[in-house]
Protein backbone atom coordinates (compact mmCIF):
# COMPACT_ATOMS: atom_id res chain seq x y z
CA UNK A 1 0.00 0.00 0.00
CA UNK A 2 1.14 3.43 -1.22
CA UNK A 3 0.08 6.63 0.78
CA UNK A 4 -0.10 9.82 -0.39
CA UNK A 5 -1.14 13.39 1.64
CA UNK A 6 -3.38 16.33 0.39
CA UNK A 7 -2.49 19.26 2.59
CA UNK A 8 -5.38 22.02 1.57
CA UNK A 9 -2.89 25.27 2.99
CA UNK A 10 -4.62 27.53 0.41
CA UNK A 11 -7.33 29.72 3.08
CA UNK A 12 -7.22 32.44 4.22
CA UNK A 13 -8.15 32.50 7.93
CA UNK A 14 -10.29 34.78 8.01
CA UNK A 15 -12.06 33.70 11.24
CA UNK A 16 -7.89 33.94 12.74
CA UNK A 17 -8.35 38.02 11.79
CA UNK A 18 -5.83 40.03 9.99
CA UNK A 19 -2.05 38.76 9.07
CA UNK A 20 -0.53 36.26 6.85
CA UNK A 21 -2.72 33.26 5.28
CA UNK A 22 -3.34 31.27 8.01
CA UNK A 23 -1.09 28.20 7.14
CA UNK A 24 1.90 31.02 6.73
CA UNK A 25 1.21 31.88 10.61
CA UNK A 26 3.86 30.71 13.35
CA UNK A 27 3.54 28.86 16.28
CA UNK A 28 7.32 28.47 17.91
CA UNK A 29 8.32 30.18 15.45
CA UNK A 30 7.33 27.70 12.60
CA UNK A 31 4.61 28.26 9.79
CA UNK A 32 1.26 25.69 11.00
CA UNK A 33 1.68 24.09 7.29
CA UNK A 34 5.77 23.27 8.43
CA UNK A 35 4.57 21.84 11.45
CA UNK A 36 1.55 19.51 9.76
CA UNK A 37 4.35 18.45 6.96
CA UNK A 38 6.49 17.62 9.81
CA UNK A 39 3.85 15.50 11.25
CA UNK A 40 2.96 13.83 7.48
CA UNK A 41 6.73 13.14 6.99
CA UNK A 42 6.82 11.52 10.82
CA UNK A 43 4.45 9.18 9.85
CA UNK A 44 5.96 5.96 8.26
CA UNK A 45 3.31 5.09 5.97
CA UNK A 46 3.16 8.74 4.28
CA UNK A 47 5.35 8.60 0.63
CA UNK A 48 4.00 11.68 -1.30
CA UNK A 49 3.08 14.86 0.66
CA UNK A 50 0.95 17.41 -1.76
CA UNK A 51 0.02 21.18 -0.58
CA UNK A 52 -1.80 23.48 -1.77
CA UNK A 53 -0.97 26.79 -1.09
CA UNK A 54 -1.80 29.97 -1.31
CA UNK A 55 -1.85 30.85 -5.13
CA UNK A 56 0.17 33.65 -3.88
CA UNK A 57 3.07 31.62 -2.06
CA UNK A 58 3.70 28.91 -4.13
CA UNK A 59 6.75 29.45 -4.46
CA UNK A 60 7.21 30.70 -0.60
CA UNK A 61 5.80 27.56 0.31
CA UNK A 62 7.82 25.33 -1.91
CA UNK A 63 11.07 26.83 -0.92
CA UNK A 64 9.83 26.81 2.83
CA UNK A 65 9.48 23.15 2.38
CA UNK A 66 12.71 22.45 0.55
CA UNK A 67 14.34 22.72 3.76
CA UNK A 68 12.93 19.89 5.57
CA UNK A 69 14.61 16.74 5.29
CA UNK A 70 12.66 13.23 4.76
CA UNK A 71 12.17 10.59 2.78
CA UNK A 72 8.18 11.86 1.36
CA UNK A 73 8.64 13.32 -1.73
CA UNK A 74 6.93 16.92 -1.39
CA UNK A 75 4.84 18.93 -4.06
CA UNK A 76 3.48 22.33 -3.85
CA UNK A 77 0.05 23.53 -6.15
CA UNK A 78 -1.72 26.54 -5.85
CA UNK A 79 -4.82 25.78 -4.26
CA UNK A 80 -8.10 27.18 -5.36
CA UNK A 81 -11.92 29.26 -3.72
CA UNK A 82 -12.51 26.48 -1.61
CA UNK A 83 -11.11 24.26 0.38
CA UNK A 84 -13.16 21.55 -1.83
CA UNK A 85 -11.34 23.15 -4.54
CA UNK A 86 -7.55 22.96 -3.12
CA UNK A 87 -8.29 19.64 -2.52
CA UNK A 88 -9.49 18.58 -5.79
CA UNK A 89 -6.23 20.33 -7.67
CA UNK A 90 -3.99 18.64 -5.06
CA UNK A 91 -5.54 15.54 -6.18
CA UNK A 92 -4.58 15.98 -9.63
CA UNK A 93 -1.41 16.05 -9.08
CA UNK A 94 -1.35 12.49 -8.14
CA UNK A 95 -1.54 11.56 -11.85
CA UNK A 96 1.90 10.93 -11.56
CA UNK A 97 1.92 9.10 -9.20
CA UNK A 98 -0.24 5.84 -10.12
CA UNK A 99 1.61 3.31 -7.22
CA UNK A 100 -0.21 5.78 -4.65
CA UNK A 101 -3.79 3.59 -3.38
CA UNK A 102 -4.40 5.63 -0.34
CA UNK A 103 -4.84 9.11 -0.05
CA UNK A 104 -5.23 10.86 3.23
CA UNK A 105 -6.58 14.50 3.44
CA UNK A 106 -5.26 16.54 6.09
CA UNK A 107 -5.98 20.52 7.27
CA UNK A 108 -2.39 22.46 7.52
CA UNK A 109 -4.72 24.29 10.30
CA UNK A 110 -4.07 21.05 12.32
CA UNK A 111 -0.56 21.34 13.25
CA UNK A 112 -0.29 19.41 16.13
CA UNK A 113 -2.05 16.24 14.86
CA UNK A 114 0.04 13.32 16.72
CA UNK A 115 1.57 10.94 14.42
CA UNK A 116 -0.19 8.01 16.55
CA UNK A 117 -3.48 9.62 14.82
CA UNK A 118 -2.19 9.63 11.25
CA UNK A 119 -1.11 5.89 11.28
CA UNK A 120 -4.45 4.87 13.31
CA UNK A 121 -6.42 6.41 10.51
CA UNK A 122 -4.27 4.81 7.42
CA UNK A 123 -4.56 1.55 9.68
CA UNK A 124 -8.04 1.50 9.62
CA UNK A 125 -8.23 2.43 5.60
CA UNK A 126 -5.76 -0.58 5.20
CA UNK A 127 -7.74 -3.15 7.12
CA UNK A 128 -10.80 -2.29 4.55
CA UNK A 129 -12.47 0.64 4.96
CA UNK A 130 -12.68 2.60 1.86
CA UNK A 131 -13.27 5.99 3.86
CA UNK A 132 -12.33 6.77 7.36
CA UNK A 133 -12.99 9.93 10.04
CA UNK A 134 -11.31 10.90 13.43
CA UNK A 135 -13.87 12.13 15.65
CA UNK A 136 -14.50 13.65 18.99
CA UNK A 137 -17.09 13.88 21.46
CA UNK A 138 -18.93 17.01 21.34
CA UNK A 139 -18.48 18.87 24.59
CA UNK A 140 -20.95 21.48 24.21
CA UNK A 141 -24.81 21.15 24.31
CA UNK A 142 -25.61 21.58 20.39
CA UNK A 143 -28.52 23.29 19.08
CA UNK A 144 -30.34 23.80 15.84
CA UNK A 145 -31.21 26.91 15.73
CA UNK A 146 -33.77 29.08 13.39
CA UNK A 147 -33.68 32.83 12.57
CA UNK A 148 -37.17 34.43 12.46
CA UNK A 149 -37.68 38.50 12.02
CA UNK A 150 -34.30 38.75 12.89
CA UNK A 151 -34.30 36.66 15.79
CA UNK A 152 -32.46 33.39 16.63
CA UNK A 153 -34.92 30.28 18.02
CA UNK A 154 -33.47 27.65 18.99
CA UNK A 155 -35.48 24.79 16.57
CA UNK A 156 -34.16 21.97 18.84
CA UNK A 157 -31.93 20.08 20.63
CA UNK A 158 -29.58 17.25 19.15
CA UNK A 159 -28.46 14.12 21.29
CA UNK A 160 -24.97 14.88 22.31
CA UNK A 161 -24.27 11.50 22.33
CA UNK A 162 -24.66 10.25 18.81
CA UNK A 163 -22.35 13.57 17.92
CA UNK A 164 -19.18 13.46 16.81
CA UNK A 165 -16.93 16.54 15.93
CA UNK A 166 -14.88 15.36 12.59
CA UNK A 167 -11.31 16.12 12.70
CA UNK A 168 -8.29 15.42 9.83
CA UNK A 169 -6.82 13.42 8.32
CA UNK A 170 -9.59 11.75 6.76
CA UNK A 171 -8.35 8.78 5.09
CA UNK A 172 -9.76 7.30 1.73
CA UNK A 173 -8.97 4.46 -0.94
CA UNK A 174 -7.73 6.57 -3.73
CA UNK A 175 -10.63 5.54 -6.17
CA UNK A 176 -12.99 6.44 -3.97
CA UNK A 177 -11.79 10.03 -3.03
CA UNK A 178 -11.09 10.53 -6.50
CA UNK A 179 -14.61 9.98 -7.82
CA UNK A 180 -15.88 11.80 -5.22
CA UNK A 181 -14.26 14.84 -5.84
CA UNK A 182 -14.88 14.31 -9.43
CA UNK A 183 -18.37 13.74 -9.13
CA UNK A 184 -18.91 17.08 -6.99
CA UNK A 185 -16.88 19.04 -9.31
CA UNK A 186 -19.67 18.24 -12.46
CA UNK A 187 -22.21 19.15 -10.19
CA UNK A 188 -21.81 22.96 -11.31
CA UNK A 189 -22.80 26.55 -10.12
CA UNK A 190 -25.06 25.40 -7.12
CA UNK A 191 -22.79 23.22 -5.82
CA UNK A 192 -19.99 24.94 -5.90
CA UNK A 193 -21.65 28.02 -3.94
CA UNK A 194 -22.01 25.56 -1.12
CA UNK A 195 -18.73 23.23 -1.30
CA UNK A 196 -17.79 20.56 1.43
CA UNK A 197 -16.17 21.16 4.62
CA UNK A 198 -14.51 17.90 4.64
CA UNK A 199 -13.87 15.30 1.79
CA UNK A 200 -16.51 12.50 3.84
CA UNK A 201 -19.13 14.72 3.42
CA UNK A 202 -18.73 14.11 -0.76
CA UNK A 203 -18.24 10.24 -0.43
CA UNK A 204 -21.09 10.30 1.68
CA UNK A 205 -22.94 11.15 -1.17
CA UNK A 206 -22.50 8.21 -3.25
CA UNK A 207 -23.73 5.80 -0.19
CA UNK A 208 -20.37 4.64 0.98
CA UNK A 209 -19.69 3.87 4.75
CA UNK A 210 -17.65 6.45 6.80
CA UNK A 211 -15.59 4.50 9.19
CA UNK A 212 -15.39 6.68 12.38
CA UNK A 213 -11.79 6.30 14.40
CA UNK A 214 -11.56 7.68 17.91
CA UNK A 215 -9.80 11.27 17.13
CA UNK A 216 -7.05 13.50 19.32
CA UNK A 217 -7.50 16.03 20.97
CA UNK A 218 -3.98 17.71 19.69
CA UNK A 219 -5.18 17.33 16.15
CA UNK A 220 -7.65 20.54 16.82
CA UNK A 221 -8.45 22.95 14.36
CA UNK A 222 -6.66 26.41 14.49
CA UNK A 223 -9.59 28.52 13.98
CA UNK A 224 -9.66 31.43 16.36
CA UNK A 225 -7.27 33.56 17.72
CA UNK A 226 -7.59 31.73 21.36
CA UNK A 227 -6.51 28.37 19.16
CA UNK A 228 -2.93 29.97 18.80
CA UNK A 229 -2.44 30.54 22.62
CA UNK A 230 -3.67 26.46 22.71
CA UNK A 231 -1.08 25.53 20.06
CA UNK A 232 1.78 27.32 21.56
CA UNK A 233 1.03 26.03 25.04
CA UNK A 234 1.02 22.33 24.07
CA UNK A 235 4.45 23.13 22.04
CA UNK A 236 5.46 24.77 25.01
CA UNK A 237 4.38 21.39 26.60
CA UNK A 238 5.65 18.96 24.06
CA UNK A 239 9.43 20.87 24.02
CA UNK A 240 9.69 20.93 27.92
CA UNK A 241 8.76 16.96 28.02
CA UNK A 242 11.40 16.27 25.23
CA UNK A 243 14.15 17.69 27.29
N1 LIG B 1 -8.32 25.76 2.65
C1 LIG B 1 -7.77 25.65 1.37
N2 LIG B 1 -8.30 26.41 0.35
C2 LIG B 1 -9.32 27.26 0.58
C3 LIG B 1 -9.90 27.36 1.88
C4 LIG B 1 -9.36 26.58 2.90
O1 LIG B 1 -6.83 24.90 1.14
N3 LIG B 1 -9.77 28.01 -0.43
C5 LIG B 1 -7.69 24.99 3.75
C6 LIG B 1 -7.16 25.90 4.87
O2 LIG B 1 -5.88 26.43 4.51
C7 LIG B 1 -7.14 24.98 6.06
C8 LIG B 1 -8.23 23.96 5.76
O3 LIG B 1 -8.62 24.15 4.40
O4 LIG B 1 -5.90 24.31 6.22
C9 LIG B 1 -9.42 24.09 6.70
O5 LIG B 1 -10.12 25.28 6.41
P1 LIG B 1 -10.42 26.46 7.45
O6 LIG B 1 -10.06 26.07 8.83
O7 LIG B 1 -11.78 26.98 7.16
O8 LIG B 1 -9.29 27.54 7.00
P2 LIG B 1 -9.52 28.95 6.29
O9 LIG B 1 -10.52 28.81 5.22
O10 LIG B 1 -8.16 29.45 5.96
O11 LIG B 1 -10.10 29.83 7.51
P3 LIG B 1 -11.40 30.79 7.49
O12 LIG B 1 -12.55 29.87 7.09
O13 LIG B 1 -11.49 31.30 8.87
O14 LIG B 1 -11.10 31.85 6.45
MG1 LIG C 1 -12.55 28.26 5.68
Amino acid sequence: VTVAAVVPAAGRGERLGPGAPKALRRIGGQPLLVHAVRALGAAPSVEVVVVAAPAADVQAVSDLLADLSFDARIRVVAGGPSRQASVGLALAVLDDHPDVDVVLVHDAARPLVPVALIESVVAAVRSGASAVVPGMPVADTIKRIETVDATALVAETLDRAGLRAIQTPQGFDRAVLVAAHAAAAELGAAAAAAPATDDAALVERFGHRIHVVHGDEEAFKVTRPIDLVLAEALLARRRAAEQ
